[in-house]
């Protein structure tokens, strides 16, 4: 790994030298809330955009609070932070940025002090999943964390046990990747990215209700698929045997962007092939996050030149 530059305790210092002592509560207890944020490299305009970096830094203000972690930076000082980590690294290929707020005092007990900090780091990312050819997904044993236990709006350090089951199940028994079923049996999201299917021509993803994260980029497509595409979005609950007859499937998020899944639980999806709509839908995220889209480059923010001054907090 190299020795890039990262932001940490208020500093730019390299990631070889930003360290956290073994009694960090957060280590231990699971108590820090991340964030995923990917930038797009511009080879023509040599740029680095980052994707609705302010959606995500007003998310990661807001999900912190839950763990009563109050960040003062607002989500334009942290933007701006991550565009200086881009220049300072001198980044020229797509990214992924974590930012990572978590409870810092060096101790034993599960009880949880005002004390936090908070990190960001930026690395080169290429596709995390083959979203090029469909994936084959199933549903995994475990189910997914309710809202009653730990909030999984909120990407929470100690709730991701649950996604790391699920994915490494997924794996371990030949999918690609795993598919959550809620405690009352509806189908709540991937792993680690939320669900939309087709079917009759109506796109169809589960309600924040049933214990999805509430994505950005599941927030985006809705947006796209309607001001695109015209293409009617439904939020309901989904049942399982629902994925083996819908026409179309495909999980968003910042990590997978859009992965069509062509097959569910050893069923083909539709024909088995990526339909159309989905291929549609592609292409339109694509154009929207690398800038083809006039109406949506208000999605990114530029690194290497400054236009983050004179924004609303
Ligand atoms: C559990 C879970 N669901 C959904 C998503 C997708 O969210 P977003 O589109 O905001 O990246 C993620 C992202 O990491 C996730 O961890």
């Amino acid at each position: 790994m190299s020795d890039w530059i990262v932001f940490f305790e208020n500093n730019y210092i390299p990631l070889s030298q930003a360290k956290i002592g073994i009694l960090t509560h957060a280590f231990h207890y699971g108590t820090g809330v991340f964030e995923g944020i990917r930038g797009y490299w511009d080879a023509d305009a040599r740029e680095v955009n980052l994707f609705r970096p302010l959606e995500h830094y007003a998310r990661w203000r807001r999900n912190a609070s839950i763990l009563r972690m109050a960040l003062s930076p607002t989500a334009i000082d942290l933007t701006e932070i991550t565009a200086e980590l881009v220049r300072r690294n001198g980044f020229e290929a797509n990214i992924y940025i974590r930012p990572l707020v978590y409870k810092s005092a060096q101790r034993v007990g599960v009880c949880p002090d005002e004390k936090f900090d908070y990190l960001i780091a930026a690395m080169p990312f290429g596709a995390y999943l083959d979203t090029e050819h469909g994936i084959h997904a199933g549903i995994v044993s475990w189910r997914r964390i309710e809202d009653t236990a730990i909030p999984g709006r909120a990407k929470i350090c100690g709730a991701y046990v649950n996604s790391a089951l699920a994915s490494e199940e997924a794996r371990l028994n030949g999918f690609d990747e795993g598919i959550f079923l809620t405690e009352s049996g509806h189908v709540a999201e991937g792993a680690a990215a939320n669900l939309f299917m087709v079917r009759d021509g109506k796109l169809i993803t589960p309600p924040p209700s049933d214990n999805i994260l509430e994505g950005i980029t599941r927030a985006s497509l809705i947006e796209l698929a309607h001001d695109q595409l015209a293409l009617p979005v439904v939020e309901r609950s989904i049942d399982r045997s629902e994925l083996y007859i819908c026409d179309e499937l495909f999980l968003t998020g910042t990590a997978v962007e859009l992965s069509p899944v062509t097959r569910i639980d050893h069923r083909p999806v539709g024909l088995g092939e990526i339909g159309p709509l989905t291929r549609r839908l592609r292409q339109v995220f694509s154009d929207a996050t690398h800038g083809r889209l006039p109406a949506y480059r208000k999605w990114l923010v530029p690194s290497y030149q400054h236009v983050l001054a004179g924004l609303p907090a």
